[in-house]
């Protein structure tokens, strides 16, 4: 059986640790054609630009060749075809498969039925698992380490998948939480149970300037429009938070702001000058962690 990225859990702390060791590498020299016999195949079916593209520019940049698509519009999943004959087709054609779509589950399903390893861009509100290692990855790069961080995660903490899995991927490394949300988007009781279980403290708000000053990472996140069932439920909370320039007078001096990004209103963009904003580069980092996870599933180890 391929082994797959599809939940965090996927990988031990070891594979975590060597994908960011990797990344580093490929940080120091990005072109290295070691998979110029691949096919890596990109199917999305629902929107991307970061992770879509830093996908396929790491599969370039490891010398693979990429198919796909980036709009299931134009498959035949118009003409009713399923999720599983799909990934069966995609299968034979490529030796890697890049998957995002809107159902929790699907992309569990898709390695279930794929001859090859899937990775898991991202499925409904569940995970996405490849976001969660750049952000580990950006996370090293600042602070030195990982472990003993403070982390506050801002925003839609209900819907939002990346904090899902970066919250499990730093129950490794001795975090402490602070969870900013409003009351209809609070984190959802089964990741707290997974905290509770590990003995790893955290605490509840609903106020963001409050937990600023003493956070080590505000991971900001967009309030995620396309889970919401109920558009007024969304209109109210919306524009719950936004981070402005003026909010940073009193920070850690490491303290950085990340966010998987799109933002819409949640930072303002006079916060994109601060020294503590990071969330361009933590998009850039996702290059080298991709061309590192696409490499240890494609069965190498070390460079
Ligand atoms: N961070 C992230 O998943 O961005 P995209 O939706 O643009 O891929």
């Amino acid at each position: 059986m391929p082994k797959h990225l599809i939940s965090i859990h996927d990988f031990s702390k070891e594979e975590i640790l060597r994908v960011l060791s990797l990344a580093a590498e490929f940080e120091k020299n990005p072109s290295r054609p070691l998979f110029s016999d691949k096919v890596i195949a990109s199917i999305f079916f629902e929107p991307s630009t970061r992770t879509r593209l830093s996908f396929e520019t790491a599969a370039n940049r490891l010398g693979a060749r990429v198919i796909g698509f980036s709009d299931a519009g134009n498959t035949s999943v118009t003409k009713g075809e399923t999720l599983k004959d799909t990934i069966k087709m995609v299968s034979n054609y490529a030796d890697l498969i890049v998957m995002r779509h809107p159902l929790e589950g699907s992309a569990r399903y898709a390695s279930e039925v794929s001859s090859v390893p899937v990775i898991n861009a991202g499925d409904g509100a569940n995970q996405h698992p490849s976001q969660t290692l750049l952000d580990l990855y950006s996370i090293l790069k600042t602070q030195g380490r990982l472990d003993n961080l403070k982390i506050n995660m801002v925003g839609d903490l209900k819907y939002g998948r990346t904090v899902h899995s970066l919250l499990q991927a730093m129950s490794h490394f001795n975090p402490t939480f602070r969870f900013t949300s409003p009351e209809e988007l609070r984190m959802p009781a089964e990741y707290k149970e997974y905290l509770n279980e590990k003995g790893i403290p955290f605490e509840e708000s609903s106020n963001l300037e409050d937990g600023i000053s003493d956070t080590d990472i505000l991971y900001m996140t967009r309030v995620q429009r396309e889970r919401f069932t109920d558009a007024i439920e969304y209109e109210r909370v919306k524009n719950i938070y936004s981070l402005q320039g003026n909010m940073l007078t009193e920070t850690r001096p490491n303290m950085k702001i990340l966010h998987p990004l799109p933002r819409i209103n949640e930072i303002a963009q006079d916060v994109d000058n601060s020294e503590h904003a990071y969330y361009f580069e933590q998009a850039g980092n996702g290059v080298y962690t991709r061309m590192a996870i696409i490499t240890m599933l494609l069965g190498v180890n070390q460079l």
